[in-house]
């Protein structure tokens, strides 16, 4: 048996994409388990570089499927966008398949998000991809999932039933009606289109669990941004944590043996919200880049410059916490190579007082952090494939994060390509 879960340890972007596609080498399938395409996970291998929004990072490796499954929404024009674009690229995609219970994310959607982001009331920032409303449709059973483009008849009847309401709600935001008739056209096409993709989900995992396949469940964003356990309401509207693959899976969260943490060697963050080791401008700018590097810090999802932070412990070690991380994979540890003296926040004040627990968004606005000022290594990690190889500042970095966190760092990224990783 092995099912490992990756998910994020920070606000999303730690590099989990890069490292989906290192582990899918000994991978027999890969699975997506929540979110929509308000992802944007950056693969560079020997296929070319890609920003996958929807389909899992298993992709790439032949042979290994890779399901897009239960507890997604997926907006089906922008996965068949997907399948086009790196079928285009040379990559076969004929092991991708959709979970029948996974949410279609419809145009109305999008545009729901699109009229509340612009209003300006949310103050969320948004991918403005729909997510949201997506989410909220399913909490309302208003939404319609794959399993209804197999039942033409069954899927204009809901279409048809469901339309009124939607209808109101986009009015009222001053938005334009959307008729029946172009949903339900859009509908038959994506049954054409996507059809033969379409699993049912449970005995599909279950069975391969079963036959001792190995597989990994990608998350997309991070701890951080968990609706129930983030900084509400700066959130997503999922659960990216690992218990979450196997509650949307429908498969015994026993049977998970790896739980791998993602994150980044220092902080980043895209939207709203309270972010505490967040650098001044100048600094961060450094940090950036132009934008003209695939690694630079920009979202690969909406291309808005990442806010930028020095690494926070705190947050890394609450994600550990909730999460059970077996092992963590540390990523962009090169891009720390010319700092003289690197700052880790390691601890925060509340009114004063340091405090032991993750406190909701409200104080998090509220706390300082507490840092150490770590020496840096000033000299290039990016050669680096053996861990006993790393200068010994960096070592150090290392240390104190599994030290903090308690949890076992077991890769770490030294560049954004498939091979640029160090197994410790
Ligand atoms: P994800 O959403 O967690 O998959 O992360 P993204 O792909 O959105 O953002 C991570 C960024 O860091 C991308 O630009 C990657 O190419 C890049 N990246 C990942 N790992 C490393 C690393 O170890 N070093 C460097 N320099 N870049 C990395
Ligand atoms: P990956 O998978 C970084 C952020 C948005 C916003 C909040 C809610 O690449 O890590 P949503 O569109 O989900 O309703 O927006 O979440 N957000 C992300 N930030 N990386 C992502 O995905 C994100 N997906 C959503 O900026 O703050
Ligand atoms: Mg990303």
């Amino acid at each position: 048996m092995s099912v490992t879960v990756l998910v994020g340890a920070q606000f999303g972007d730690e590099g989990k994409g890069k490292v989906v596609d290192y582990l899918s080498a000994d991978m027999d399938m890969v699975v997506r388990f929540q979110g929509g395409d308000n992802a944007g996970h950056t693969v560079v291998n020997e296929h070319g570089t890609f920003k996958l929004h929807l389909i899992p990072c298993g992709i790439f490796k032949k042979g290994c499927k890779a399901l897009a499954n239960t507890g997604m929404v997926i907006n089906p024009d922008e996965l068949l966008k997907e399948i086009d674009q790196i079928e285009a690229q040379g990559v076969d995609t004929s092991n991708l398949f959709i979970s029948m219970r996974a949410i279609i994310l419809m145009p109305y959607h999008i545009e729901l998000d699109k009229l509340s982001e612009s209003s300006g009331r949310t103050g969320i920032g948004t991918t403005k991809r729909g997510i949201g409303y997506a989410y909220a449709d399913r909490a309302r059973r208003n939404a319609l999932r794959f399993e209804d483009l197999l039942d033409p008849e069954y899927c204009e009847k809901r279409v048809r039933s469901i339309m009124p309401t939607i209808n109101a709600e986009v009015v009222a935001k001053g938005g334009k009606e959307f008729t029946a008739e172009e949903i339900i056209e859009k509908t038959r096409y994506w049954a054409e289109r996507l059809k033969n993709r379409i699993v049912e989900p449970v005995s599909f995992v279950n069975n391969a669990i079963n036959r001792g396949e190995k597989i990994l469940f990608e998350g997309q964003l991070g701890a951080m941004k968990d609706i129930d356990l983030g900084i509400y309401p700066y959130v997503t509207s999922s659960n990216p944590v690992a218990a979450y693959a196997a509650v949307s899976g429908g498969f015994p969260i026993s049977k998970i043996s790896e739980i791998v943490g993602v994150m980044k060697a220092f902080s980043s963050a895209v939207g709203d919200g309270p972010f505490p080791t967040e650098m001044e401008t100048e600094l961060a700018d450094g940090f950036r880049g132009k934008g003209d590097q695939i690694d630079d810090e920009f979202g690969a999802r909406t291309g808005r410059a990442r806010r930028l932070g020095w690494l926070d412990l705190p947050i890394v070690k609450y994600a550990a916490t909730i999460n059970g991380f077996t092992a963590l994979a540390v990523c962009k540890i090169d891009k720390l190579d010319t700092y003289k003296e690197i700052k880790v926040c390691v601890g925060y004040k509340l009114d004063g007082k340091e405090i032991d627990y993750m406190p909701s968004a409200r104080d998090l606005y509220k706390v300082e952090p507490v840092y150490v000022t770590m020496e840096g290594w000033l000299q290039s990690t990016k050669g680096v494939r053996k861990y006993e190889d790393l200068p010994e500042n960096a070592q150090k970095y290392i240390s104190l994060i599994e030290e903090y966190t308690g949890v076992k760092v077991k890769y770490i990224g030294v560049g954004p390509a498939r091979d640029e990783i160090i197994v410790k």
